[in-house]
């Protein structure tokens, strides 16, 4: 019988209790009601008289032994989860929000306003070869035409560049599918130009195309009125100027009335009280056939407007550099 408690001495000193659970287990195999120490403790009344006291003794011992255990056990327990590293209870550090950059909000804008009226997005490449950013948009080799849009070519082939405008994916989206096509892309541009205030090297564009039968200059017209008034408010007023550019036949340059009431009215609009915003245009005969499409059953508009020019007169910001500085000053004001 001693024996046997002096084996459950070892055993539990051995005993290692490294979760809840174990300790658990532990606690109800020694002091549980049909535990080892209850048994034992019943067996006391056969023990031989003179080893009573010896008996006594020795179960003692391992009751103390098992009770220390559990209990050490349930410290370590506590103590790990109470590590003063983590305090459960402290408010947590909140981070900082970014704040959308105008020009993005600006261009997201502009997209939801011709999404509600049918036209989806196409974005094409940045680096374009000649035939996407001129020749197909009817600017021949040689011509003087191509100097309107000073040009980032690459150094090894004269026959890749940056493109210039987003007309470009204008040529993409009509050589890989049919009329009707209704479709606006914006993007970011490149010309070899001086930086200042007011022009950068690199901007942004949103392009618009629309090709379907029977499109005439007035559904242009009554489209970039739509927008107008969307966009600016629904008072606002447009006038078409004549222009040129090689891809469409008329073409004209849009202003929005923006008013003359004010010295920086008088400088936005240098004076006239409109406001240049965009270029458009019936798509050219020329343009449709280089693309694959038929001139003589279709017809369509397109127009470009600059994603800047339109940021700067929303938010009255005087310098396009800002755009490009990311300096926290000018972006948090965004927020
Ligand atoms: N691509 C022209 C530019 O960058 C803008 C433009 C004008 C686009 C007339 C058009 C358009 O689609 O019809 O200056």
């Amino acid at each position: 019988m001693i024996e046997e408690i002096k084996n459950h001495l070892d055993k539990v000193k051995k005993a290692a209790l490294l979760s809840v659970e174990e300790t658990e287990i532990f606690r109800i195999q020694y002091l549980g009601k049909k535990g080892v120490l209850n048994d034992l403790f019943k067996e006391f009344k056969n023990v031989p008289n003179e080893e009573k006291k010896n008996f006594g003794l020795i179960l003692n011992e391992l009751k103390i032994l098992v009770e220390t255990k559990i209990q050490e056990s349930k410290l370590t327990a506590t103590s790990k989860r109470s590590d003063s590293s983590v305090d459960l209870t402290r408010p947590g550090t909140s981070l900082k929000n970014g704040s959308i950059h105008p020009l993005t909000s600006v261009k997201e804008e502009i997209i939801s306003v011709f999404k509600r009226i049918g036209f989806t997005v196409n974005e094409g490449p940045e680096l374009e070869d000649d035939w996407h950013n001129f020749s197909a948009l009817n600017f021949p080799e040689e011509h003087p035409a191509r100097d309107m849009q000073d040009t980032f070519f690459v150094e090894k082939d004269p026959d890749w560049a940056l493109r210039t405008h987003t007309s470009s994916v204008q040529v993409r989206v009509m050589e890989s599918s049919t009329p009707p096509i209704r479709t606006i892309s914006p993007g970011r541009v490149f010309r070899n130009e001086a930086i200042s205030a007011r022009a950068h090297c690199i901007f942004h564009q949103v392009e618009g195309l629309y090709i379907d039968e029977n499109v005439s200059f007035a559904d242009m017209k009554q489209t970039i009125l739509y927008f107008a008034q969307e966009f600016f408010g629904k008072k606002t007023k447009i006038r078409l100027r004549p222009s040129y550019f090689p891809f469409t036949e008329p073409s004209a340059e849009v202003d929005v009335y923006w008013g003359l009431e004010n010295e920086v009215d008088y400088r936005i609009t240098k004076g006239t009280g409109w406001l240049e915003v965009m270029g458009c245009g019936m798509v050219d005969p020329e343009v449709l056939k280089s693309s694959g499409i038929d001139p003589e059953k279709y017809s369509g508009f397109a127009f470009g407007m600059g994603v800047e020019r339109i940021a700067m007169n929303r938010y009255n910001i005087p310098d396009l550099r800002y755009f490009f500085e990311n300096d926290m000053r000018f972006l948090s004001q965004f927020a």
